[in-house]
């Protein structure tokens, strides 16, 4: 199949300009993160990098593919523009991802291995996997900020300082980090990796019933710090 009638071509180049969108649109949301929710912001930084990262790995195909006629290709999709706030955009930001791991990405797979590009295919395999993992991610997040429990649970959970990683099991975070004195922004909440998560067939699922916090159940001992408030 010649690459430059192909339609994995013009899938490479939604693709590539999709994931330069996802990658802004964090950096943008990241803005609205604040102080209040430092680690927070910390997590969206790594899902922009992984999306700039995706860019890169269709990038690179449409360059290995299109050789020296990969220039000014035009392309018709659709993006969406939330506002900014940021609840509403993390939503937005969700269900792209999910559309992305679940639809669009292994559609494209489909059509690469039917072109006979199976190096394509298996970079739309492989990133739609890593979307699932935002998905999971940020289902997560999405549920506790929209129930206000970014730093509050029902049950005793695990939390700790994504500054001087002070930790403790508790129903609720720490307004200031007894050990160095940090906001409660800079609480790390735990979140479910992709592997042992029903996230995405339970969307609510409680933040208590998570891996973080059963494997660290029998591991509440405090670790003694120095107060370092001035820091
Ligand atoms: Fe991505
Ligand atoms: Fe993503």
């Amino acid at each position: 199949m010649d690459f430059q009638k192909s339609k994995s071509k013009e899938n490479l180049v939604r693709a590539f300009a999709g994931e330069c969108m996802d990658g802004a649109k964090y950096q943008f949301i990241i803005k609205s993160c604040k102080q209040e929710y430092k680690f927070l912001s910390d997590i969206l930084k790594t899902i922009a990098k992984n999306e700039m990262a995706h860019a890169g790995i269709f990038y690179k195909l449409i360059v290995k593919y299109g050789k020296n006629q990969a220039t000014n290709i035009d392309i018709k999709a659709g993006y969406s523009f939330e506002p900014l706030e940021l609840l509403t955009s993390l939503t937005g930001s969700l269900e792209v991802e999910r559309k992305e791991s679940q639809k669009i990405y292994p559609e494209f797979a489909k059509v690469a291995k039917e072109e006979g590009f199976l190096d394509i295919a298996q970079a739309f395999d492989s990133v739609a996997a890593d979307e699932e993992h935002h998905v999971v991610m940020l289902t997560q997040v999405c549920d506790r900020l929209k129930n206000k429990k970014l730093y509050k649970c029902d049950k005793e959970t695990f939390w700790c300082c994504s500054n001087c990683a002070h930790h403790e099991m508790a129903k609720e975070a720490w307004k200031e980090c007894p050990s160095c004195g940090f906001p409660q922004g800079f609480v790390m909440f735990s979140l479910e990796d992709r592997m042992s998560s029903n996230v995405l067939k339970s969307p609510n699922k409680n933040c208590e019933n998570n891996k973080y916090s059963t494997k660290n159940k029998n591991n509440t001992k405090k670790t003694p710090q120095k107060s370092n408030k001035n820091k």
